[in-house]
């Protein structure tokens, strides 16, 4: 139950251990298909190019970054955590002009502090913001994002790796031009591919590009001719496929709108607890995101012999914070298969356990208590 990767769905597992095929072989070629296929209906959307890339998340940041930017270009980047702070990193690595909008870490990004960065510019080809911020536990609404960006002509680029099958999200419909994931989050299976999709106009762009890539291995142009044309570019990690495949099969079945309404309502759940034995949450209750809670840790505990009581005694894992969050916030999971309210409860009573033990003064059981009630209130 931490910032992930999360526990895999043991169909995942099962589905990896199929023999191999050849990353050219007609039946393989099929199973490329449908995880593109699946992807498209994950992601709502009806791009063609729409595939998960080989590599992790970060695989996916660079891939949307490289093929968009040309030295010169000038990216305005929404700037309210760690991951945020990861694009600027990867876009000024390209050669790029990176605009910084600067927000406090626990904020949303706020589409009128995009909009004057994106007056304060001339000619801006993209807009990089992260949905789900995982160092923060916050997300931000995407639509007026992408309304700001288009006036002025520019891209909208979105990290969704902690937000694809578990939060709210629509492609096709809020206006995102490329989009990126992981798979080790709400998709529930191992880290290794980062499904990414491009819009028609993402894809006019990338074709009246001066200058080609310069990452051979994340040209979105090479890989179409693997994806598209079945042409060689590199060998495809044949088993992760076959993991993704059973992932989105399972999501599927449950319905994408299911799934985030059960990350909702654990995470409600979660919240309730936490709050209820005097704690804090680290985000406003309107800007929280349900796939990862991030809580403030209380004054007088040791958080590391929180973190490994919950470890030792409980086989729970959360992570502490990132960077100079590592000594205020824990942050804590629910994603895909983890999103569970068995896995809730399983939580706040162990969190309990941990904090008594620290001598931490609470009212032994409400969070539990409050947990109950939460889901009551939603029912
Ligand atoms: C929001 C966000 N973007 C990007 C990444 C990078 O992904 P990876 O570690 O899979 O390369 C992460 C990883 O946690 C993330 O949470």
């Amino acid at each position: 139950m931490g910032a992930g990767p999360c526990n895999v769905h043991p169909r995942v597992i099962q589905a990896m251990s199929a023999s191999l095929l050849g990353h050219m072989d007609p039946d393989f070629v099929q199973v490329l298909d449908d995880v593109s296929s699946m992807l498209r209906l994950v992601f709502k959307t009806e791009n063609a190019v729409t595939w998960p890339i080989s590599g992790t998340g970060t695989a996916g940041m660079e891939a949307a970054l490289v093929n968009v930017l040309e030295p010169g270009d000038t990216i305005v980047i929404g700037h309210n955590g760690y991951f945020a702070g990861r694009l600027s990193e990867i876009a000024s690595r390209t050669g790029a002009n990176v605009v910084h909008a600067p927000h406090e870490p626990g904020d949303a990004v706020d589409p009128d502090r995009i909009r004057a960065e994106l007056q304060r510019h001339a000619k801006v080809k993209a807009v990089a913001v992260v949905h789900a911020e995982t160092s923060t536990g916050v997300l931000t609404p995407i639509p007026a994002l992408a309304e700001a960006a288009h006036e002025a002509g520019a891209l909208l680029i979105v990290d969704a790796v902690t937000s694809l099958g578990g939060v709210e999200l629509r492609v096709d419909d809020w206006g995102i031009d490329v989009c990126y994931s992981g798979t080790q989050k709400c998709l529930a299976c191992p880290p290794g591919l980062s499904p990414i999709t491009f819009s028609e106009r993402a894809v006019s762009v990338l074709e009246s590009r001066a200058a080609p890539v310069q990452s051979f291995y994340l040209d979105m142009t090479q890989l179409r001719s693997y994806f598209a044309m079945r042409a060689y570019h590199h060998t495809a990690p044949i088993t992760m496929i076959y993991g993704l495949r059973e992932g989105l099969r399972i999501l599927l079945e449950e319905g994408v709108e299911q799934r985030w309404a059960r990350h909702s309502r654990s995470a409600r759940a979660l919240w309730a607890g936490v709050e209820a034995i005097g704690l804090d949450m680290f985000a406003p209750e309107e800007r929280r995101l349900p796939s990862l809670a991030a809580v403030r840790i209380p004054g007088g505990v040791d958080a590391g012999a929180v973190r490994k009581r919950l470890l030792d005694e409980h086989g729970i894992e959360i992570s502490s914070g990132l960077a100079n969050l590592a000594d205020s916030i824990w942050r804590v999971g629910l994603m895909g298969y983890n999103a569970t309210l068995a896995n809730v409860f399983r939580f706040l009573s162990a969190l309990e356990d941990a904090l008594l033990a620290q001598g931490f003064e609470l009212p032994a059981g409400a969070s539990l208590a409050a947990a109950q009630k939460s889901l009551r209130h939603a029912d």
